[in-house]
């Protein structure tokens, strides 16, 4: 039989795939395990180049290369690079984020919302753009995966409005370039993680004691899985969604978090008799 997740002779590119990421690191090396070239552009020079060399040591062409892909020009010269090195696309995964301090909206400086919607937006849309021309000019279709969240369907309050608005941003911009698109054969995907237990998370959030104590319990009873994500749960559904696997797939938004979005806030899965 055909193996319908084989992604032998597509190129593909990871943004904020960096090695000291989490997500995007998981999803880059997933997609070379299916057999894809990988180009991983982060701010974290070092991160990328090591996410290259772990891909190449799995037997796959690779490059990995500092870019800030909020920036116009970078984005650019990275799609440059590709066209130099690789000639084609044919996977985008749009991965990367910021997070500005937590304040309340009312207190939120103008400079961090643009920040925060330039990474988590703007670079979506600039990357897809330049992914998109290509594909159209190959003829051979395409996929996009957008990593939205959780947040850009339900609210999450506690200083998260500017992450919050950008990825209900992600989620309306992985609709529309779905349906432009669709008539070209490029499939336009996003999927919407709940709390992952990335190196990032773990430094920064498992040893504060008022999330262990209060946020953890809270978030956990919110997720009928009962436990926070690993990075590496995030590979498969990138690689069903840019396979032929999913080849009638397009415009979903597809959660990836252990039932939290299908979950009424006043529903529970935790038993009284528990
Ligand atoms: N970790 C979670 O709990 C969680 C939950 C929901 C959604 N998400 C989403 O998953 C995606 C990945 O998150 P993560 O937790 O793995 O992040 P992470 O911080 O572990 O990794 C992000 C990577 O992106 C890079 N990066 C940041 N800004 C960049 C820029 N402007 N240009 C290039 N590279 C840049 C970083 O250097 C880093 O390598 C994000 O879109 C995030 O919103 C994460």
């Amino acid at each position: 039989m055909t193996n319908l997740f084989d992604l032998h002779d597509k190129v593909a590119i990871v943004t904020g795939g960096g090695a000291g990421g989490g997500i995007g690191h998981a999803i880059a090396l997933g997609l070379a395990r299916q057999g894809a070239e990988v180009v991983v552009p982060d701010i974290d020079q070092a991160g990328a180049e090591q996410t290259a060399k772990e891909i190449r040591a799995l037997g796959r062409r690779s490059l990995g290369l500092r870019c800030d892909v909020s920036q116009p020009g970078e984005v650019e010269a990275l799609f440059a690079a590709l066209d130099r090195e690789f000639g084609r696309i044919d996977i985008l995964v749009n991965n990367v984020y910021t997070f500005p301090s937590r304040v309340r909206p009312a207190e939120l400086r103008l400079e961090d919302w643009e920040q925060t919607l330039a990474v988590n937006l703007r670079s979506y849309f600039l990357c897809a753009q330049q992914a998109i021309r290509r594909m159209l000019a190959q003829g051979q279709g395409g996929s996009i995966v957008n990593i939205s969240s959780i947040a850009g369907s339900s609210a999450l309050g506690r200083g998260n409005f500017p992450y919050s608005v950008s990825k209900s941003g992600v989620n309306q911009l992985t609709r529309e370039l779905a349906v432009e698109y669709a008539g070209q054969g490029i499939r336009v995907n996003a999927i919407q993680p709940a709390q992952v237990l990335t190196p990032s998370f773990k430094a920064k959030v498992l040893t504060n004691p008022v999330f262990n104590e209060k946020l953890k319990p809270r978030l956990l009873a919110g997720i009928p899985l009962n436990r926070l994500l690993e990075p590496e749960e995030f590979a498969g559904p990138v690689i069903f969604l840019c396979s032929d696997a999913a080849s009638a797939i397009t415009g979903v938004l597809l959660p990836v978090d252990g039932g939290n979005l299908a979950l009424n806030a006043g529903g529970n899965h935790i038993w009284p008799t528990d």
